[in-house]
């Protein structure tokens, strides 16, 4: 094992050691299912229908993500147990679209059948792009769960309001770790890590785009589900460079030549607000997993 393997291997341990003993919540015994509130909105079972659909591509995400990592030790280790902890998620979910009366067996077996009649691929091709993605990622997904937590908790609902509290706390632990790794990456290379940083940025898109069926009507549907760019650089791309230590400005010199090269020759989206995160009006809803 080399001195890097070694020291993510041991990022690994503290975070499989935390999720050990505070973390591990149990689908049948810790949801209060009888308080469900069967009165509450369809816009808030349309979201919980949305964010189960994406977390449903967890096998796309779990086979395309341990395969790249997956001589890794630390980092494979680390999927498989994400890969556990996420499987709840949705499974918790689709019991919440049952259990309230908002969703038929029969609509969600349907909606099952879309989902897998598409694939998710791997936006980025390195383990350390992709573990950055990651990052990103989960970030914003912890800021769309914490904001549907208060809102199910104004609707009543405090079943809901459980579930997404115990998948927020997943979500930001799994980017804690992510944002752990990339510490480290910056230690070993700088100059590397920065540059794949700004282009995962300059290119990034939640997971869902793209895949989950009806994904247009029902980010209109949700009007304020999602997160939008001044939600996105407030809570998730400040928030991150603040823990890593990488001050805005040397963020910024690192995106100028991430976009320089995006017009030279890759795919070219947006370069407004030097290229961070294009399509971020959408990214809303589309916010879990990976
Ligand atoms: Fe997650
Ligand atoms: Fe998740």
């Amino acid at each position: 094992m080399s001195r890097l393997e070694e020291k993510i291997f041991r990022e690994y341990m503290t975070f499989f050691e935390k999720a050990e003993r505070e973390r591990r919540w149990n689908v049948f015994q810790d949801i209060p299912w009888e308080r469900v509130n069967r009165e509450a909105s369809e816009e808030l079972a349309l979201c919980a229908e949305t964010f189960c659909s994406v977390e449903m591509y967890l096998p796309d995400y779990v086979s395309n993500g341990i395969n790249l990592v997956r001589s890794y030790f630390g980092q494979a280790w680390f999927q498989a147990n994400w890969a556990y902890e996420e499987s709840k998620h949705s499974l918790t979910l689709m019991q919440y679209l049952l259990r309230s009366g908002k969703r038929t067996e029969e609509q969600l077996t349907d909606l099952q059948n879309q989902i897998f009649a598409k694939q998710w691929n791997l936006p980025f091709h390195t383990p350390r792009q992709m573990t950055f993605y990651g990052c990103v990622q989960e970030m914003a997904t912890f800021v769309i769960y914490v904001k549907h937590r208060e809102r199910a908790g104004t609707e009543n609902d405090e079943c809901l309001r459980t579930i997404y509290d115990y998948i927020a706390r997943d979500e930001i632990a799994h980017c804690r770790f992510y944002q752990s790794v990339i510490k480290v990456l910056l230690e070993e290379d700088r100059p590397g890590t920065l540059a794949d940083m700004a282009h995962v940025f300059a290119n990034f898109e939640m997971p869902g785009v793209g895949i989950v069926p009806d994904y247009d009507s029902r980010i209109l549907k949700m009007r304020e589900a999602g997160v939008d760019r001044n939600v996105f650089i407030q809570k998730v791309y400040m928030p991150i460079l603040k823990y890593l230590g990488v001050s805005r400005h040397e963020m910024l010199a690192a995106q100028r030549t991430a976009i320089d090269l995006r017009r030279g020759g890759e795919r070219r989206r947006d370069t407004s607000i030097e290229g961070l995160a294009p399509n971020l009006d959408s990214v809303a809803p589309q916010a879990l997993s990976a």
